[in-house]
């Protein structure tokens, strides 16, 4: 099984480009089972998570081709309306195909997604909507199945801003008779993305990236061409990395806007953070004063950069608490983080966070995407080395760490054991 090793390395220095976000291209390549035709997109990062949808598109019968980030998707024709547990369950941001299908269909049978490390999270919310929209919802042998004679707007609140939720009911909507408004929408700038493309077939979105979105419903959308907007919590990672390593590295590819509780956060710390036009500059300080970090919906502080923040918290001259709104389970990396010498204590959702001199490095486990990232930026200044275990995680979301932490200067290597 390959690791990641990391070793103690010096300030990081240099400058990366950030990649393509992996939860706006996800969503949207499910979007393209709407179109009846060929979509282009662009900036699509080569991730293990594009290729797990890619290959449940094929299934339903898209033919697809993806060379130098550009991915291009005709589902002109697509045969089946069914998405079986094998594909669904390497990957939860699958159950996304299911309000497209059901706005292409009227009928549509995904097998649930599993649980998952952070948390039990339920699709109760994505029903919802599929409900309020006159559809009829079964449960059977681990299939949910919705079927309905047409998709009519409505109405509908969600009881948490989930942002699959958000983003499956836009997509069953758009082809949906008369307007749909949902209320509590999320904010996230991947629900914005989402909506361009969408609209960009020919939808009518209005709202998106405020908590209410209106969707007007057409008669059909057509194939497009869209640029993915670059992934914020990539742009997160390094730029804690920068802070951490006390740094000096330029991000290029970037969209400050979406980093705005990041930036104050990672200011509030001590850490310099300039910003240009699309590129963001970050200097880390002598020491890093502790912080207090609350994950909440966007705008709020993004649950996604948590485990790379309390990582930072570790050697804080002082204190921090750090509270978990979003997940009820998104602490699983405390553990690793205290077999490096971390001083960590959790008490449900909270975590204090003692900063200690200094981390040594260990053999750790990546226990999500997230929480392996966030142990190389731990292996990047504890002593010694440092080895990552089940990196699979890690490369489900993050394009070339191991290449771009190097080109930065840090000791960062895959191995084979
Ligand atoms: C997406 C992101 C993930 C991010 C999360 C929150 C993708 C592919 N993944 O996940 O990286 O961490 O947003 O920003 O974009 N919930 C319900 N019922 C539902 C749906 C969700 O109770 O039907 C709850 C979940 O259990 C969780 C919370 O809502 O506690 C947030 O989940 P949600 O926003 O839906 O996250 P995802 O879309 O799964």
């Amino acid at each position: 099984m390959p690791r990641i090793r990391v070793k103690k390395s010096g300030p990081l220095k240099g400058s990366i480009k950030i990649d393509g976000a992996k939860n706006a291209v996800l969503p949207i390549i499910a979007a393209t089972l709407l179109a009846n035709g060929k979509c282009v997109l662009n900036s699509v990062p080569n991730l293990r998570d594009v290729h797990v949808i890619s290959d449940l598109l094929r299934y339903l019968g898209a033919e697809i081709e993806y060379k130098d980030n550009v991915l291009t998707v005709d589902t002109s024709n697509i045969n089946t309306y069914e998405a079986p547990y094998e594909l669904v369950k390497k990957m939860r941001a699958s159950f996304l195909v299911m309000g497209p299908l059901l706005a292409r269909f009227n009928h549509t049978k995904i097998s649930m997604p599993g649980g998952c490390a952070i948390g039990t999270r339920p699709i109760d919310l994505h029903l919802k909507g599929f409900k309020a929209l006159g559809a009829t919802i079964e449960m059977d042998h681990g299939f949910v199945e919705a079927r309905t004679d047409s998709l009519k707007g409505n109405k509908l609140y969600l009881d948490f801003p989930s942002v699959g939720a958000t983003q499956n009911i836009m997509m069953a909507s758009v082809l949906a008779e008369g307007v749909t408004t949902i209320e509590n929408a999320a904010e996230e700038p991947e629900i914005v993305d989402l909506a361009n493309f969408l609209n960009e077939m020919g939808a009518s979105v209005r709202g998106a990236g405020t908590n209410t979105i209106k969707i007007k419903g057409v008669k059909e959308l057509h194939g497009a061409e869209h640029t993915i907007i670059p992934d914020r919590v990539e742009a997160a990672t390094y730029m804690v990395a920068a802070a951490m390593t006390k740094g000096d590295v330029v991000l290029e590819n970037v969209i400050i806007d979406h980093l705005k509780p990041v930036i104050a956060k990672l200011r509030e710390a001590d850490v310099t953070v300039e910003e240009g036009e699309n590129s963001i500059r970050v200097i880390g300080p002598e020491a890093i004063k502790p912080i207090d970090v609350k994950t909440l919906p966007h705008p709020g502080f993004p649950t996604d950069a948590q485990a790379q923040f309390m990582a930072m918290l570790t050697v804080a001259d002082g204190t921090g608490v750090v509270i978990e709104t979003v997940f009820e389970n998104r602490f699983m990396h405390v553990t690793e983080f205290n077999r490096m010498g971390a001083n960590i204590k959790i008490d449900g959702r909270s975590a204090v966070v003692n900063g200690v001199k200094e981390l040594v490095g260990a053999d750790v486990t990546a226990t999500d995407l997230r929480a392996g990232a966030a142990l190389i930026l731990c292996g990047l200044i504890a002593e010694g080395t440092t080895n990552v275990g089940e990196i699979y995680h890690i490369q489900r979301g993050y394009v070339d760490i191991d290449k771009k932490f190097r080109a930065l200067g840090g000791d960062v290597s895959i191995v084979e054991d």
